[in-house]
């Protein structure tokens, strides 16, 4: 969980990366959006259940603060080791990563995680939240390119390819980008790699923290053995015999 402090330094690293990076009009726009929806978008969760990652409040924007430091740490990465980088621009890595779940905040009307009315599922299932079923099903990445669309808020084709494939190969909707055999046929830039790299690594932390700590409990000690003891327990066969009387009966039936 999030102190107050925390998701309010984490909203203004989130528009100062916006202010740093996004240029031209569309910079204005975007600030302008992520106004209209700041109190939305400040105490969204990354996820609905536990199990995923950033299930609290305020764990959205923690996810992507996190995604784009990633992304431009991953980016350093691929240049060192001699990817082409002069096929995006660092505005569009980090344009990419700050929109890369937007599709989770639900529509202009309906945010898509609500809190969790089942108490069954909330204590068994760790699911604080639960979809909004006012919301129409779009998948994140095509509700995310929606959004920013419908507030008039421009993107490159690069942007486009790498918010759609940012889940890589987990998602089998990006086959046909990813999975690709012609040359001709795949990305012509590494951005969407770098992005869902960066995704993936924020994610996988987010998870650590939220579940190693509960693995490290020490486990309950076994009994000593399982295996029943067969010298002092008497097996059915003799169980049966000892309930007869007769030395005939119990002879005859102890050659069986
Ligand atoms: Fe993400």
């Amino acid at each position: 969980m999030l102190t107050a402090e925390q998701i309010q330094s984490n909203w203004e690293e989130f528009t100062e990366n916006i202010h740093k990076y996004i240029t031209g009009g569309r910079k204005e726009k975007l600030l302008g959006f992520y106004r209209k929806y700041e109190e939305r978008i400040t105490i969204m969760p990354a996820a609905h259940k536990k199990e995923y990652h950033n299930s609290f409040p305020g764990g959205y924007v923690e996810h992507v603060n996190r995604v784009v430091r990633c992304a431009i740490k991953q980016c350093q990465l691929w240049e060192e080791e001699g990817a082409d980088v002069t096929t995006f621009t660092v505005e569009e890595l980090v344009f990419s990563a700050i929109n890369h779940d937007l599709g989770k905040m639900g529509n202009e009307e309906h945010e898509s995680y609500i809190p969790q009315t089942d108490k069954w599922r909330k204590d068994k299932l760790g699911e604080d939240y639960m979809f909004n079923k006012q919301v129409p099903f779009a998948s994140v990445p095509d509700r995310g390119l929606f959004m920013l669309q419908s507030h008039g808020i421009r993107y490159s084709f690069n942007e486009m390819l790498a918010i759609q494939t940012h889940d890589g190969l987990y998602d089998e909707a990006n086959n046909k980008y990813l999975k690709a055999f012609m040359p001709e046929q795949k990305p012509r830039t590494s951005l969407p790699f770098i992005l869902h790299q960066a995704d993936m690594m924020a994610a996988r932390i987010e998870f650590e923290r939220e579940w190693l700590p509960k693995f490290k409990n020490p486990v309950p000690p076994q009994k000593e053995s399982f295996i029943l003891n067969t010298e002092s327990k008497k097996s059915t066969k003799d169980k049966a015999l000892s309930q007869l009387e007769s030395k005939g009966l119990k002879d005859l039936f102890d050659k069986l």
